[in-house]
């Protein structure tokens, strides 16, 4: 089932989603937390960093579980979303690194490191509740539009929409990675709460089909409708299609 949230704007819609995981931190304070990088997430992190400073926050028993990392790039890479989530949460509150998981996006030994990361979120117990972002294409982590809905962790070629959206993040397109290791639609599906931000007009089209449209492997978040509970903060102007 789908509730949907719409906020005036995107700092309404980064201070609800924040909400929502501060309350799912404080009733289960060992929650396993499964995390999203991208654009949209970046004001719910700085919120909870908030409520952390303030003292509202314990990240002390926290475990998460990151969706996706690019191929070919090494931690210290400031286009790594090993980097990007140390930047944005992990760096400010008191999680212990040693309970974060990102894919390893320096291991060219694809099924090793599908066959780590999928064990990995099966020996946490799965994930209590999964934050998303939505690509512009429908994709969830990297779930490319597809004939079929994957299952586990695997590697995917990133679509040409996909590498255009990621140039605005680096020096020239060519150094835009074309690879990327992902979570499969099975494991997100597993996570036993499911938390979508979407924000501004270019995702109005695909947040309406996301919603709307019969179920669809060529508009991967549509899947989303057959979970039993999948909450979307949206603003406004996300929500203008609907
Ligand atoms: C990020 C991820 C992607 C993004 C999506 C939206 O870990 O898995 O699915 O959530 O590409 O990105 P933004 O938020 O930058 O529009």
């Amino acid at each position: 089932m789908i509730r949907i949230i719409i906020t005036g704007n995107y700092s309404d819609m980064s201070r609800k989603a924040a909400n929502i995981i501060s309350a799912q931190i404080t009733l289960k304070p060992d929650s396993v937390l499964g995390l999203a990088t991208g654009s949209t997430p970046i004001g719910t992190y700085e919120r909870l960093i908030e409520q952390y400073k303030d003292g509202d926050l314990d990240f002390s028993a926290i475990h998460t579980v990151n969706l996706d990392e690019y191929q070919g790039l090494t931690r210290d890479n400031d286009q790594s979303y090993y980097h990007f989530m140390n930047e944005h949460l992990f760096r400010h509150v008191n999680i212990d690194l040693n309970n974060t998981n990102i894919p390893d996006g320096t291991q060219t030994d694809t099924e090793k490191e599908c066959e780590r990361y999928n064990n990995v979120i099966s020996n946490m117990g799965g994930i209590d509740m999964q934050l998303l972002g939505l690509g512009q294409n429908g994709h969830i982590g990297f779930n490319e539009p597809a004939d079929t809905f994957s299952g586990g962790t695997h590697l995917v070629a990133l679509t040409q929409s996909t590498i255009d959206a990621n140039a605005r993040f680096f020096k020239s397109i060519d150094e835009v990675p074309k690879f990327s290791y992902t979570m499969g639609i099975g494991q997100i599906m597993s996570a036993r709460k499911i938390l979508v931000v979407v924000n501004g007009k270019a995702k109005a089209e695909i947040l309406k089909k996301l919603m709307c449209e019969p179920v669809n492997p060529m508009v991967p978040a549509s899947i989303l409708q057959f979970h039993p509970d999948v909450v979307i903060i949206a603003d406004k102007e996300a929500a203008s299609c609907l």
